[in-house]
């Protein structure tokens, strides 16, 4: 006889731990503990969460590779920790692949896959740190593209009604390492899914300095997608520390913009300082010149420190507390205050 249509198939217990070590699950290797984590393995899990008689009620932290947050204290609230997995081509036309992953697929595996199978258009993000699911929330970008370049859609798990919710570029209100997820969705909605449209006709993006200087040196002036994503990860490795070594969490602050005439006031005074024309009139300065030029490169402020090659990445020389990072972020905030006049906002989450 067939099985009937009743039989009962109960999915499994939802993945709880109580009193998690977050230690592991942050970039920096900060220490915390998290008073309950849930691994969620799907969509349904985040409803599951949501029914759960105790969790469902209680305040949410939406955690991913732990690349772009900074734990203060011990976490009361539920750590909701994004384990999503799968890479999948789900649509193709004669323009673009668009290829889906799971927002817990690690970003850099990601990147390197969809090369392998003959659809580049991300290498230029090689080697950048964390979840997939957290690209978008920062709008990544590095060596000329930025993620919303590539974007197609994404989904979400709404964490008040439970409903998936599929939103488009727009919806996503990206800017320069901003989305609607760092605003009005902050903490409200899980990221499932993430899908990229990589265009078929492939063209390189050389036009920054450091891979222009690759080309020079290597005397390849039309590199394809491997050799590209090759220079990027060799450019990343030369000046960024491998978190797996030195716990940091990237770009600690964000290149600050300026008007052309407070630009104009400092390049008077300091006419070496890196800084980047912006389309609408604005100017883009180099956070990590402005700290350099404070001294900070290769300072420290007890575990805390400014690493020696990137002085915009702040690294754990060894069993920093989240404490230490902040006072040191907010020392190196106030003399390039001091200095330029100029606020650094730092790039992680501080909890
Ligand atoms: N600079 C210094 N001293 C330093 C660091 C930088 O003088 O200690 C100067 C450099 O010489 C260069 C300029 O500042 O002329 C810019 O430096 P870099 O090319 O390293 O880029 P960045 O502006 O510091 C940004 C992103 C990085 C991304 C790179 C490459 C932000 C906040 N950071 O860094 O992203 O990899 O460009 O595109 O926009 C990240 O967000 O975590 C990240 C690593």
């Amino acid at each position: 006889m067939l099985p009937t249509e009743t039989a009962d198939i109960q999915p499994p217990p939802l993945n709880l731990e109580a009193r998690a070590n977050l230690r592991d699950f942050n970039s920096f290797g900060l220490p915390a503990v998290a008073r309950t984590l849930v691994r969620l393995r799907s969509d349904a899990d985040v409803r599951r969460v949501l029914d759960h008689p105790e969790l469902g009620l209680a305040p949410k932290f939406i955690l991913g590779g732990g690349s772009n947050v900074v734990f203060t204290r011990d976490l009361e609230a539920v750590v909701l920790k994004v384990e999503i997995m799968g890479r999948r081509l789900v649509d193709e036309d004669a323009q673009a692949w668009v290829v889906e992953a799971g927002a817990g697929e690690p970003w850099h595996g990601f990147v390197a896959w969809c090369l392998q199978q003959g659809w580049p258009g991300l290498e230029n993000l090689a080697l950048i740190p964390g979840s997939v699911g957290a690209t978008p929330v920062q709008n990544i970008g590095a060596y000329g593209v930025e993620l919303q370049d590539r974007f197609h859609s994404l989904d979400t798990v709404d964490l008040v009604t439970g409903r998936g919710v599929t939103l488009g570029s727009q919806a996503c209100r990206f800017d320069y390492r901003d989305s609607v997820f760092k605003h009005e969705l902050a903490g409200k909605s899980v990221i499932t899914r993430v899908r990229f449209r990589l265009p078929k006709v492939w063209k390189p993006v050389l036009g920054y300095l450091d891979l222009e200087r690759k080309m020079a040196e290597t005397g390849q002036h039309q590199p394809d997608a491997h050799t590209v994503f090759n220079w990027v990860c060799a450019i990343r490795a030369a000046k960024l520390p491998d978190p797996a070594v030195v716990g940091n969490a990237g770009s600690f602050f964000k290149n600050p913009v300026v008007t052309e005439e407070q630009c104009r006031d400092i390049i008077g005074r300091d006419p070496e300082i890196v800084h980047y024309p912006m389309p609408d009139g604005s100017v883009k300065l180099a956070a990590g010149w402005l700290i350099d030029a404070c001294g900070w490169k290769g300072k420290s402020v007890g575990r805390a420190g400014v690493y020696e090659k990137q002085a915009l990445v702040l690294v754990n020389r060894g069993g920093a507390s989240g404490a230490e990072v902040v006072t040191l972020a907010r020392a190196i905030q106030e003399s390039v205050y001091g200095r330029f006049g100029i606020r650094l906002e730092p790039e992680p989450i501080i909890m």
